[in-house]
């Protein structure tokens, strides 16, 4: 699938792996980008991306993305001005990490993890990627529809493509019960939306990045980055968001590429 000419919608695009993604997708000359954050400088990143694309391309969206009327409209306007979206990244993410069970020495009391916390990580990392995917979906059904098209056939090309972004931690990891969860229920997800969607000729995957050199990463502190990220990687350095968004690409254009892309720099994670 050419990303020449398509129209494409970027959540968490004012930071991170979601602003290389929005670089990267207007330098590959895609047609338009709806960039979406609830950070102020979301506006100071679509000026940023086009300055570098030499055109206007991006347009920024300021809001939540758990807010579905937000998100209607932003696939509306985003068609309405150019074209039915056909690639979503919705790469929006949080962590709230501590440990799943944790007694206080003083009182001798467990304190288990925070429902309202667990139900926040899910709303923003995992039911907000699936619905921004759905609301691609249902566009190209729609449209689809409209013209009288039932089954899509391999000669029509492919209509549109998804990646969700997962983690290694989808594997399991320690202080991240919330964060670990949406990730891994993100496989499941896509590979729901791979088996239901390809009705209407859309494709689905997720890529696991492993640590990528972005703000969540930094926020960590570097003696936190030494000492338990960076022994447990093969290329001993933190992955930049570059080469994550260049992966996400890759995953976007080739149809022949289905499931789950592991970009982890030989993560060996501890016990
Ligand atoms: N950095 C890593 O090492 C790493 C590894 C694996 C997966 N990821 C995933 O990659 C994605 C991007 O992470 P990043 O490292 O670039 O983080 P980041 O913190 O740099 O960027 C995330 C962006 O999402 C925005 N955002 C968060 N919640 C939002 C909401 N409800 N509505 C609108 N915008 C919202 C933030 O404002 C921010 O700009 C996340 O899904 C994250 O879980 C990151």
């Amino acid at each position: 699938m050419e990303i020449s000419g398509k129209v494409a919608v970027i959540t968490g695009a004012a930071s991170g792996i979601g602003r290389a993604v929005s670089i990267q997708l207007a330098q590959r000359n895609i047609r338009a980008l709806g960039l979406v954050d609830r950070g102020d400088n979301i506006d100071a990143v679509a000026e940023e991306v086009n300055r570098l694309a030499g055109r206007a391309v991006a347009y920024p969206f300021k809001g939540d993305t758990t807010d579905s009327e937000f998100r209607a409209s932003v696939f509306e306007s985003m068609s309405s001005k150019f074209d039915t979206v056909q690639m979503c990244v919705p790469a929006a993410g949080i962590t709230r990490d501590e440990l799943a069970v944790r007694v206080d020495k003083t009182t001798g009391k467990a304190r288990i993890y925070s429902e309202e916390l667990f139900q926040q990580v899910i709303n923003v990392n995992l039911l907000a990627p699936v619905y921004w995917a759905l609301e691609m979906i249902g566009r190209i059904a729609e449209k689809r529809a409209a013209q009288g098209l039932k089954k899509w056939l391999p000669a029509e090309g492919m209509q549109g493509a998804i990646v969700f972004i997962g983690s290694i931690s989808s594997q399991g990891n320690r202080g991240q019960i919330s964060y670990a969860s949406t990730k891994a229920g993100l496989e499941g997800a896509a590979a729901t939306i791979m088996k239901e969607a390809v009705f209407y000729g859309v494709r689905c995957g997720v890529i696991h990045p492993g640590f990528t050199d972005t703000p969540m990463v930094r926020a960590l502190g570097d003696d936190y980055i030494n000492k338990n990220i960076l022994p447990f990687t093969q290329l001993g350095r933190l992955i930049r968001p570059d080469e994550i968004a260049d992966a996400i690409c890759f995953m976007l254009t080739n149809s022949a590429v289905s499931g789950e892309l592991w970009a982890d720099a030989g993560w060996h994670a501890p016990a």
